[in-house]
Parts: structure tokens; sequence; C-alpha cells
């Protein structure tokens, strides 16, 4: 069984949608273990109610966010995780963190990279008049939203949308992407090698997987 460890800030849909797959048809994947930086991340109930073990990690007790990042994968490799999630997690991770875990972590980021890493993707993609807009999953590298693309989706911008209602449209879309992802990584079908991400022995090209 592949140990999953996923650390979460918020509400844990993607965290739910994982479970859902370990439980369905991730046949050989377990999330063993769910990390908070937020005491009241309601992620951190759907982690129990799975039997998951749910942990908060303060970041006010740590000087500073290399002592934090220490503790947080002192506590993690005692789940001894073969594939770490990301889903929601909004913290900047030092870089002995990502190296740490390089070729195992995997990041879901609510755009189609490599346009807009960073924060505010919703805003930016309609303030621009974009017409489409989506969300992509990626290994972890040293560069922020910068690693290599496994899978992206893609929705329709319309004219009457807010942030509220195209987030609602991108998670659906998570939900269903990011699973699938995990489910290829347990599957050892997913692999990154120098700085690339490999489906079934084949490089992806910069949008991740394109279903032919
Ligand atoms: C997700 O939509 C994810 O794309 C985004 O946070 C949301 C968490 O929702 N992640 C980022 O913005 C990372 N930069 P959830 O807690 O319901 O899964």
């Amino acid at each position: 069984m592949k140990s999953i460890v996923v650390l979460v800030s918020g509400n844990g849909s993607n965290l739910q949608a994982i479970i859902d797959a370990c439980e369905t048809n991730i046949d050989n994947g377990k999330v063993t273990a769910v990390f908070s930086n937020k005491a009241t991340a309601y992620a951190l109930e759907r982690a129990e109610k799975a039997g998951a073990a749910a942990n908060f990690l303060d970041p006010d007790a740590f000087d500073t966010r290399d002592a934090f990042d220490k503790e947080l994968m002192r506590q993690m490799d005692e789940y001894q995780p073969d594939l770490i999630i990301l889903a929601g997690y909004m913290r900047i991770l030092s870089g002995e963190f990502v190296r740490h875990y390089l070729g195992r972590m995997i990041n879901i980021h609510p755009s189609l990279l490599p346009k807009y890493p960073g924060l505010n993707t919703y805003q930016r993609a309609i303030h621009a008049g974009d017409e489409e807009h989506g969300t992509s999953v990626h290994f972890v590298t040293e560069q922020l939203d910068g690693g290599p693309v496994i899978l992206q989706a893609k929705v329709p911008i319309f004219e009457e949308d807010n942030v509220e209602s195209l987030t609602e449209r991108v998670q659906t879309q998570e939900h269903k992407i990011y699973p699938m992802v995990a489910k290829w990584f347990v599957e050892e079908r997913l692999e990154m090698r120098q700085g690339k991400a490999f489906l079934d022995g084949k490089q992806l090209g910069i949008h991740g997987h394109a279903p032919e």
C-alpha cells in the first residue's frame, strides 16, 4: 500500500476527492495523514472522518520558515510517504523541504500554467478578458508554481462570470483530475526525471498530458 500524505490550509474539497478515490478506484493508495498550517481548516475534520491522522502544526510556534518545514518533514516522514499531495496548502515551501520530496510531491494550482502563477488567478483571468481558465496539476520544484505540468483542465469564462462562479467551475474539474493524477502516481505510471514529467515513459509537454 502506498502512503499518501496531504497538506492543506482550508476547506479540503480536493483532499475529499482524493480520499474518495482511494476508497473506490485507487486500489493501492491510502491517505495516511493530513497536515494543516491552520487550526480551523475544515480539511482536518474531513481527515478525521476518513480515519487519517489529522495534524495541525502551528507556524507561530517557529522562528523561521526553515524551522517549521524541518519539523513538518520530521512529522510527515513518520508516515513514510510515497506521495505528498498539496491540496490548497497556502504556504511557501523552503528549498530543503522541496528537495527532500522532489519527484514525489504534486500540487494543484488554479490556472493554466505557465499562465498566472501565484495568487488571485481568477481575478487576473477575468480582468484580462480571457475566454478560458482552468487548473493544473504539476510536480513541485523550487520554482513557485513552476514545476512540470502533468495534467490540466480547461473551462470557459462567460461574460456574466465572477470569481465565485468561475471558482466553482474550476474546482469541479479539479476534483476529477487530481485523483486521476494521484492514481497514475500510485500505479507507478508517472515520474519526474531531470525536471520533466513522464507518463508511461513518455515525456509530457508544457501543458501536460493531452489525451489523443
Ligand atoms: C484549490 O482550488 C486549489 O487549486 C487552490 O486552493 C484551492 C483549495 O481548495 N490552490 C492554490 O491556490 C495553490 N496555489 P480545497 O481546500 O477545497 O481543496
